[in-house]
């Protein structure tokens, strides 16, 4: 009879076969330990986006004169919602806030290697996690612009 850690053992085995054929290698390493995950210390912006789906995701920023120092992701959805979190965030890093509205759905896809590194049915994912993050430049403008009000 099969000890108990073998069936674990036996069903991680065949979760990970699973993920690896929805998601290929890449996929499959980001989405086990994504790059990126959490809300970084220093995050001062933040935006989530809601999908039809129910799923939300979250991106923290760190900006500081007008460049992302930092960003990371949250996520109730599914692995997919993960992935896409996790490259939004990664993508940002680094960039100027004037260049994050170009970062769309199909940005978040090419990063993770093409339409086809996520089941077609999840794309949307993808679209969620760049609403999300212009959610969070959007937060930065609407902030910035209230503090030059107060003057
Ligand atoms: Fe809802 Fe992926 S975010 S299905």
């Amino acid at each position: 009879m099969p000890s108990f850690d073998d069936i674990v053992n036996e069903l991680q085995d065949k979760i990970n076969e699973e993920t690896i054929e929805a998601y290929g290698q890449a996929g499959f390493e980001r989405w086990r330990n994504p790059p990126h995950r959490g809300k970084p210390a220093k995050a001062n912006y933040e935006g989530a986006s809601t999908g039809k789906c129910g799923d939300t995701i979250r991106i923290f920023l760190h900006i500081e004169d007008d460049r992302v120092r930092d960003a990371g992701f949250a996520t109730d959805g599914c692995g997919s919602s993960m992935i896409s979190g996790s490259m939004a965030a990664e993508l940002a890093v680094d960039k100027p806030c004037e260049a994050l509205a170009a970062i769309s759905g199909e940005t978040v896809l090419e990063g993770l290697g093409g339409p086809d590194c996520l089941p077609v049915d999840d794309h949307h994912c993808a679209w969620l996690a760049a609403n999300a993050l212009h959610e969070a430049v959007g937060d930065y403008y609407k902030q910035t612009a209230g503090r030059a009000k107060e003057g």
